[in-house]
């Protein structure tokens, strides 16, 4: 017990992936109380995922920690408050609303681009090492804040990236505490918490008050058509809206950066892909299309696919019964505890040949639904941004490989993974970014 519990400290995703392959499809912990499951197999996996808003529920120590940082949003939420608040949400993230904004993404990244790599950086010229997370985190800030909120966060990017990171940080420490004391204790993990709750909620509702003026100022009467006019037109509190706003921010921005980040160290591992890309990339005719990029860019798509199931930035997820369920043919009670975790599962050599090869042709031209593939969940708590942060990921990539080459430097070594909201690389992502001539 006490060996787990170290392991699971030290590092959460060796330990699930060795009792993984010691026990398989189901793993039972030895703990206290209710049973704690971890599943790895796709069927239980489906299952629970697709029946996830009526049979489970999100109260588990992931989520209750997240609540801590962005308040009970719709992430974090459970029935009856979940479906209301993603009806309210949904209009943002419709096909037709998200590809009239192709443009703005593309616009968002070149953005980035010059801000943080400079017209000419020297660091390209000389053939120095980038760091390519900070440059991907820029830009996950800057499209959520154009796109749902209408709204240039670059003005609250340090404060919001401070707080996303310390409530990533105090997640991650927090749920792994085997003996969660009450949160009134002043444990370093629960005041990082506070902090970053205290500085997202300052941020958001400075940019809630700011839509609410400047509507009072034009005579509304609606809000808007983003997502955050759309939640103060469905009568939600500033304080729910705040939940939302930050939600949104927290699970948007940083799992589309450490997504981008992989799949650049992917492709500069691999240039032979990233010809492929680059070249489909030249061919396009038109701007990227941030819906239908798999027909329009079918290399960058399948490379993004295959991206997320090496490196999915959910790299867990929990549930609890709300009733006595049966999984792997055996009953278990109420209250059982129920962790999944795409990483694990993507890499099992069971459901993938040479799981870990970077193999984008896995996907090429074909659907992403696999049973043991889950980067964005499944059912009815499928990620609402998924088309938002596939098409965002394959424009970004087109900007960034139609002007760039991306190279591993001399003596690459792999970053080591670190565990956050998202699973990102330890000490940012360098690489080299060569300037394409002709
Ligand atoms: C839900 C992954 C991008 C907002 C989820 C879930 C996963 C996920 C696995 C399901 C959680 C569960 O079942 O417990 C990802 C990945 C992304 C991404 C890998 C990028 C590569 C985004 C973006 C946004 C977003 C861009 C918004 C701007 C949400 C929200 C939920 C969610 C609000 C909760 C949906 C609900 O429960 O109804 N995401 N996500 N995500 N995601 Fe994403």
């Amino acid at each position: 017990m006490l060996r787990a519990v170290a392991g699971i400290r030290r590092d959460p995703i060796a330990f699930l992936t060795r009792v993984t392959d010691r026990h398989g499809d189901v793993v039972a912990f030895p703990v206290p109380g209710p049973p704690a499951l971890l599943l790895n197999d796709p069927e239980d996996v489906t299952r629970v995922l697709r029946t996830a808003s009526r049979s489970w529920t999100k109260d588990t120590r992931q989520w209750a920690a997240l609540t801590e940082v962005v308040g009970p949003g719709l992430l974090a939420s459970d029935q009856p408050a979940w479906i209301t608040r993603r009806r309210a949400a949904a209009p943002a993230f419709h096909h037709e609303r998200l590809q009239a904004l192709g443009a703005d993404v593309a616009a968002a990244a070149d953005d980035a681009i010059a801000t943080h790599l400079g017209a000419d950086d020297p660091r390209v010229a000389a053939g120095e090492t980038v760091d390519v997370a900070a440059l991907t985190h820029r830009i996950g800030l800057d499209v959520v804040g154009r796109l749902l909120f209408s709204q240039d966060l670059s003005g609250h990017a340090r404060s919001v990236l401070r707080a996303s990171s310390a409530g990533s940080d105090a997640i991650v420490r927090y749920g792994q505490s085997m003996v969660p004391l009450p949160r009134w204790v002043p444990t370093p993990a629960h005041l990082r918490l506070r902090g970053a709750r205290r500085r997202l909620t300052a941020t958001t509702a400075t940019i809630i008050d700011e839509r609410r003026a400047a509507t009072d100022a034009r005579g509304g009467p609606s809000y808007g058509e983003d997502l955050l006019g759309l939640l103060l037109d469905a009568g939600l509190t500033d304080s729910e809206v705040g939940d939302e706003l930050a939600t949104m921010v927290v699970a948007g921005h940083e799992t589309v950066a450490a997504a981008l980040t992989w799949t650049l160290m992917l492709l500069a591992e691999h240039p032979e892909v990233q010809e492929q890309v680059a070249t489909e990339v030249a061919a396009l005719p038109g701007p990227p299309p941030l819906i239908g990029g798999a027909q329009a860019l079918p290399w960058t798509r399948a490379a993004i696919d295959e991206a997320l199931r090496l490196y999915p930035p959910a790299w867990v997820l929990s549930r609890r019964a709300r009733e006595p369920v049966t999984l792997a043919g055996r009953e278990f009670g109420a209250g059982t505890l129920v962790i999944i975790s795409p990483y694990v599962l993507q890499r099992r050599p069971q459901h993938w040949p040479d799981p870990l090869r970077f193999d984008p042709s896995r996907f090429l031209g074909r659907s992403t639904r696999h049973p043991a593939y889950v980067p964005f969940g499944d059912g009815p708590r499928l990620c609402i941004g998924r088309e938002l942060a596939l098409g965002e990921m394959v424009v970004v990539l087109a900007r960034l490989l139609s002007r760039f080459r991306v190279e591993v430097p001399p003596g690459w070594v792999r970053p080591p993974y670190e565990i956050g909201a998202a699973i990102h690389p330890r000490g940012g992502m360098p690489l080299v970014l060569r300037e394409r001539v002709g």
